[in-house]
């Protein structure tokens, strides 16, 4: 399963707004159509975001070339539009700016379009690449027979193939190992039962989809073994933006001695803030809270607040799993050591 792919020229989004109903791909041949999708989550999860917005910068340089326009001009202009779509996963900044610094030494004309083109290739492959060592890296935590609690989409939709926290657990089951699956649905954007339960169903793990307020009355009950998630960005001091509703998990994960991990590649981690208080946060449109699947749940003159992600305090996670291993606590530490280079 793949969120999205570059096939002759274009970017193919695989429309995540109209999963599971409908598999539509869109076709993005512009940057602002690569912009819109990200708006509009049709592609979403931050390593994808990263992955298609890469892209982006390469459909701008096409264009420019295709108008005899200056790549370089085209790659700024390109870069300001995509960085202004989503505030908050790391991902995306981290791929534009790798664009970024190729555009700076590739010159100009077709093979300047090229080489840019080969750099978001290689954001995707290594992508990929990242998620299998993480899956790796997290099966070693996944007990036998575990069932594991997990949060919005982190699997093969999310990233450029596999997936992080889903990826783990792939990876345990790819080891060999049972593991039964909580689902929470993951309101307002249905995430999960959409997107993780669709992806579950495809691989034969089995799932079983909650809603969201159902999480902490299984870990009472002594259901829940494990809880693993998804970053979108992770502060200097192991502090994890997610999606809203991490930061509650992580409460009651620890009320009721459960261990909370997040798998997440080092180009989510953000060393340039200083804790979870700086990271940008995503406030959408109180529509999505207000209607489901277009039809409205609330009265008229009802408003709503639709903050996209919270933040979890590093004093909540047991284990960050990384492509370069699992950073266990103080995390501020192991943060600092991985950002050094080491793991
Ligand atoms: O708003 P979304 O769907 O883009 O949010 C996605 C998440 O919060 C994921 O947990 C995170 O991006 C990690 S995806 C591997």
């Amino acid at each position: 399963m793949r969120a999205l792919g570059w096939i002759d020229g274009e970017l193919l989004i695989l429309d995540q707004t109209r999963l599971p109903l409908e598999e539509r791909w869109v076709h993005c041949r512009t940057v602002e159509e690569v912009a819109e999708a990200i708006e509009a989550m049709r592609v979403r999860g931050a390593p994808a975001i990263g992955v298609a917005a890469a892209f982006g910068v390469v459909l701008g340089a096409q264009k420019a070339v295709e108008q005899g326009r200056r790549i370089s001009a085209a790659v700024r202009e390109a870069v300001t539009r995509l960085a202004a779509t989503r505030p908050t996963a790391v991902n995306l900044f981290w791929a534009l700016s790798r664009m970024e610094k190729v555009a700076e030494v590739a010159g100009e004309g077709r093979e300047a379009v090229a080489r840019l083109e080969r750099e978001a290739e290689a954001v995707m492959r290594e992508d990929e690449r990242v998620n299998r060592r993480i899956g790796r890296w997290g099966a070693e935590l996944i007990p036998q027979r575990a069932r594991i609690l997990t949060h919005c989409n982190t699997g093969a939709l999310a990233t450029a193939a596999y997936g992080t926290a889903l990826g783990v657990i792939r990876a345990a089951r790819e080891e060999g190992k049972e593991v039964q699956v909580w689902v929470d649905e993951t309101r307002p954007f249905f995430q999960g039962s959409r997107l993780t339960a669709y992806e579950l169903v495809q691989e034969g793990i089995e799932g079983t989809i909650i809603t969201d307020s159902t999480a902490a009355a299984l870990m009472a009950k002594g259901w829940v073994d494990l809880v693993i998630v998804g970053a979108d960005r992770v502060a200097a001091n192991g502090d994890v933006a997610n999606k809203i509703g991490t930061y509650g998990l992580a409460i009651a994960a620890r009320y009721h001695g459960i261990p909370f991990y997040v798998a997440a590649p080092t180009s989510t981690f953000d060393g340039s803030v200083a804790d979870g208080r700086a990271i940008p946060i995503e406030e959408r449109n109180p529509d999505e809270v207000l209607q489901v699947a277009g039809v409205r749940m609330a009265p008229p003159g009802a408003s709503a607040l639709h903050l996209a992600f919270d933040v979890t305090p590093h004093s909540l996670i047991d284990a960050l799993i990384t492509e370069k291993g699992v950073l266990r606590p103080p995390l501020p530490d192991a943060v600092q050591g991985l950002l050094r280079g080491g793991t």
